[in-house]
Parts: structure tokens; C-alpha cells; sequence
């Protein structure tokens, strides 16, 4: 369908071309031809005890001179509010396998260590309760990812009865005289975390045998949650391509398929960050188009690591009753110069907004099977949406692509054949640009198209079948550089801003700006 190999010309590898027109690209569309549903979950979140991630990033304290309800800062919920984020995964993360829920609620709490992210103490005054505050107050719904390393099912199996039940058992008056009589919602459960590395080093097998267990007694309880918005259950997935990892997946999925009537699974989660070679070398600022392309096609081998998983996937659930998701994706790079490497402090580039663009983008044209993602991480820690330093916030490049998105939550995936083309840099070639066209719930086209040229622009033409379009409008992300960025002193470098796009007998036609992620919208 998409013919992404083609396009490649002579002309475009040997001329820098500056000066050249811009590259014509042209696009098909057919309305009437629908897919799968772009899961509003694919925008998810990952807040982990991390670095400045949930201390300083979320919580301040209600003491604090930082504006705040509740100790929750206001600027960052009114940020977080204007991206539709639909859910949150919390606590971890590493984070989360050595995370006991009981240090962290009532008025007495432990201050206890964070061996996993700087050695430093955990002081626990963000917990539970605060955590559904936050999320309420952004709107979101809680993905909560129980401790199955250095826990046990019993410890899992009270903390959701505390934060679920609504009949009056001890633990649910211990809520109460906390300060939440009703049950909290939780609408997604993360079934430990990398239980082949820091969650435990288990094998496969060992791994299902303590997955069959947490799912058999970790209930939800919540009324509202037993018929309808039922708690998904995650296990944990694959993290690579290799033999270890498709090994892994076809464990939990074979065990998927023989599973009864007294346990089930919902979804296999799946890591994959952009980092090219660990440990992360690559600056996340103060770098040039042999990293910009290289960065880029690296996060580009998201495609193939879906396809290998979900191949795997269909064997044993072909009816994709069990979903995919990445609930931990982005690029991780090199720590800041200063920071303690322990907390993932990292900038946020122009790049990420393009790298951003191209993940979702993968992630909707898997959308029957991949039907949740979490970036890493939310606030201050890898390729975040916020960063702050005391009082001061700025929004970063990635920010602004989740917010051109939302009209993609929910919306229906409409396939857009085009030729993409070729933009090559040194030994790297990688499709000139991307797209992705949807129908919202209110039954309006939208087109997302990516420039990934950092150097030329290109025209666009979209033959629009099926719908009588009038105009469009929208709006597009770029900057002078490919590591731009917006600090706390220039914020607004990458903003987006209002793109015009012209329709004429069926055709949109508009012009990209090199490097760019654009979002418009179909008028009828
Ligand atoms: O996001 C940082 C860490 O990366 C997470 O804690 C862990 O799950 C992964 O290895």
C-alpha cells in the first residue's frame, strides 16, 4: 500500500539543493475506506519515581510558594489538561518492582531509598492518594503497575481492595479515614515491569508462573468497574527484536491461549527505546543531521519490532482479543552535562518532535493490535512533555505533537497510499516523509504529514476520495534547527503555528516546511 522504497532519485542523493523547488509529493485518501481505532490510550503517559519526574515535576507540597492544589502544581495540570493525556503509568518503572504501596499512604510516611535512579531517599509524601488526585485533576485514568519482584500477590491483591472496594472492609475504612470514602477507578494494571531485567531477572516460564497468580488474585473491585470499563490486565512483553525477546512473547502468549476460566490477560507490554547503542551517547542537544538522521532511523525500527511481535501474537490470539502496549517508548540520550545521571535529565529537541510524530504515527497504522502506549517519561526524566526547574515550566517540542494529536484519539485510522520518496544524509536514507489520516468521533478528516527533510521542502497533493471536501486549515511544528529547542528563557522556538492548505476539485494541496510535523483538518 504504501510504497515507502520508491520515489529514490539520482538527483535528490547527489544535490544538496537548497535552492531547489521544493519535492512534490503526492497523496491518496479515501474516506469511505476505514480502519481500525486509534486508541486514545496510544497517547498514554509514564510518571515513574524518578529523578525530578514526580518530586518538583508534580509534587511541590501544598506548603510550597509554587502555585499548587493539594501540593499539586497548577501549571503542570493545566498543561497536562490541554493534551488530553488518557491514562497514567505509575509508579514505575524499575521503580515500581521495589515500590510497597503502604509506605506511601496516611498521615505517618516512611522515607525509605530509591536504589534503582541516584541512591537517593524516597520521602513517600507522594503515594496513593496523591497520585489519584493528580490524575483527576488532569483528567486521566490510572495504569498501575503492581510490584512483582520484591512483592508478593498478597501485598498486590490489598492495594488494589484498598483502592478499589466498596464494601466496608478494614482496608476500605483505612481509605475512608485517609480521605477517600468512594472506590478510585483503576482502568489498567501493569502486571510487574521488565520482569527479565530489573523486575526481577526471571525466565519466561517463571514469569508466567507469577503472572497466572497476580492476575488470579490482584481483583479490582470497583462496582462501576465489573460489567462495563473493565481493569486491563498487562503482562510484561518483549523488550528487542533477538531470540530473548521473541522467546519471551511466545511463552506468554502460548500460556495466553491455554489460559481458564480463572485467570486472563488483556495486553503484553513492550519497551523500546531510541537509543542506538547503550549506554546512550548521543547528545539530546548540540548536534547536527549525521545524529538528527541517524536518531531517526533508529526510532523507525519501531515498525519492524511491532510487526515481529504481533506476528507472534497472531499465532496464538488471532482474533487480537490480548493488545500491544509500548508502555515505555522515546529516545533516551546521553545525561545533561551536571545532572546526576541518575535522574535522566535530558533536552528536547526539534528531533523528538519529529521522532514523536513518526512513533504515533506507527503505532496508528497498528492500531488493531497496538492499543496502548506510554512515552517515557511525563515531567524532567527522557523525552518529556514538561521540564521545570523550581517555579519555572517550559513545554517542549514533544509536547506540542501530543497536543496537535488529539484529534487522533479515538478516531478511526484511514489508510493514505503515497510514494514517499527519499531524503538521504551520509550512509542513512529514510522516507522523505510520513503520513497518517484519521476520522474523528465527530466524523471529520484530519491528515498528519512529516517532513523529515531537514533541508527542503515539500509540496504536497492529496487526492481526497469520499467525502466533499470545502477547505482546510491547520497548523505545523518547526524551527531553524534540528536541535532547536524551547528553555526556560526562549520558550516559544518550537511552537506551533498555522499552516494554510488549499482545496480544489477534491485536491488539498500545501506546502511542508523542512523538518516539520503538520496536523490539518478537512473542512465539508
Ligand atoms: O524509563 C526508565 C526505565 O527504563 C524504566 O524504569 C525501566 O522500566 C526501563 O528500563
Amino acid at each position: 500500500m504504501r510504497s515507502l522504497l520508491v520515489g529514490f532519485t539520482l538527483a535528490v542523493m547527489c544535490i544538496p539543493a537548497p535552492t531547489l523547488a521544493a519535492q512534490k509529493v503526492e497523496l491518496s485518501i479515501d474516506a469511505s475506506k476505514t480502519g481500525a481505532k486509534i486508541d486514545r490510550n496510544i497517547f498514554g503517559q509514564f510518571a515513574e519515581h524518578l529523578g525530578h519526574g514526580i518530586y518538583e515535576g508534580i509534587w511541590v507540597g501544598s506548603d510550597s510558594k509554587i502555585p499548587n492544589t493539594r501540593g499539586i502544581r497548577n501549571d503542570v495540570v493545566g498543561a497536562l489538561k490541554a493534551i488530553k493525556v488518557p491514562n497514567v503509568r505509575w509508579p514505575g518503572g524499575c521503580f515500581a518492582d521495589e515500590y510497597h504501596w503502604r509506605k506511601s499512604i496516611g498521615p505517618q510516611r516512611s522515607v525509605t531509598l530509591n536504589p534503582n535512579w541516584g541512591g537517593v531517599t524516597e520521602a513517600n509524601t507522594f503515594g496513593t492518594h496523591e497520585f489519584m488526585d493528580f490524575i483527576d485533576q488532569i483528567g486521566a485514568e490510572a495504569y498501575i503497575s503492581v510490584n512483582v519482584g520484591s512483592g508478593t500477590p498478597q501485598e498486590a491483591s490489598e492495594w488494589l481492595e484498598y483502592m478499589t472496594a466498596a464494601a466496608p472492609t478494614t482496608l476500605v475504612k483505612e481509605r475512608a479515614a485517609n480521605g477517600h470514602p468512594t472506590p478510585y477507578k483503576v482502568a489498567l494494571l501493569g502486571i510487574g515491569n521488565e520482569s527479565w531485567d530489573c523486575g526481577g531477572n526471571m525466565t519466561p516460564d517463571y514469569y508466567v508462573s507469577q503472572m497466572k497468580i497476580y492476575s488470579r488474585f490482584v481483583r479490582n473491585f470497583n462496582p462501576a468497574q465489573q460489567d462495563k470499563q473493565q481493569m486491563l490486565k498487562i503482562a510484561v512483553g518483549p523488550g528487542g527484536d533477538g531470540p530473548r525477546w521473541t522467546d519471551w512473547t511466545e511463552t506468554v502468549m502460548k500460556a495466553y491461549q491455554q489460559h481458564t476460566w480463572s485467570w486472563d490477560i488483556n495486553g503484553l507490554s513492550m519497551h523500546n527505546y531510541t537509543v542506538v547503542h547503550w549506554p546512550p551517547s548521543y547528545t539530546s542537544v548540540g548536534f547536527g543531521e549525521t545524529e538528527y538522521s541517524q536518531i531517526l532511523k533508529s526510532t523507525l525500527e519501531m515498525d519492524g519490532l511491532i510487526s515481529k511481535h504481533s506476528a507472534i501474537m497472531d499465532k496464538y490470539d488471532p482474533d487480537k482479543k490480548v493488545a500491544l502496549i509500548v508502555d515505555e517508548w522515546g529516545g533516551w540520550y546521553a545525561p545533561l552535562p551536571g545532572s546526576n545521571p541518575g535522574f535522566l535529565v535530558q533536552q528536547n529537541s526539534l528531533r523528538d518532535a519529529i521522532l514523536a510524530a513518526l512513533n504515533l504515527n506507527i503505532f496508528a497504522r497498528h492500531a488493531d493490535r497496538v492499543r496502548g502506549a506510554n512515552i517515557a517519561q511525563m515531567i524532567n526524566v527522557l523525552q518529556a512533555m514538561i521540564i521545570t526547574d523550581k517555579a519555572k515550566m517550559v513545554l517542549t517540542p514533544t509536547y506540542y505533537v501530543f497536543k496537535m494529536y488529539v484529534p487522533f484519539q479515538d478516531a478511526t485510522f484511514i489508510p493514505v497510499t503515497f510514494d514517499a520518496g527519499r531524503y538521504t544524509h551520509g550512509d542513512v536514507a529514510l522516507p522523505r516523509v510520513d503520513a497518517i489520516a484519521a476520522k474523528d468521533t465527530n466524523g471529520k478528516l484530519w491528515l498528519e504529514i512529516t517532513n523529515l527533510d531537514p533541508n527542503e521542502p515539500v509540496e504536497i497533493e492529496a487526492g481526497l476520495a469520499g467525502i466533499t471536501a470545502k477547505s482546510a486549515s491547520g497548523e505545523t511544528l518547526t524551527a531553524p534547527k534540528v536541535d532547536s529547542v524551547n528553555t526556560f528563557d526562549a520558550a516559544n522556538t518550537v511552537v506551533p503555528k498555522p499552516i494554510s492548505a488549499t482545496v480544489q476539485a477534491g485536491k488539498l494541496t500545501l506546502k511542508l516546511e523542512p523538518k516539520s510535523v503538520t496536523v490539518v483538518s478537512v473542512e465539508r
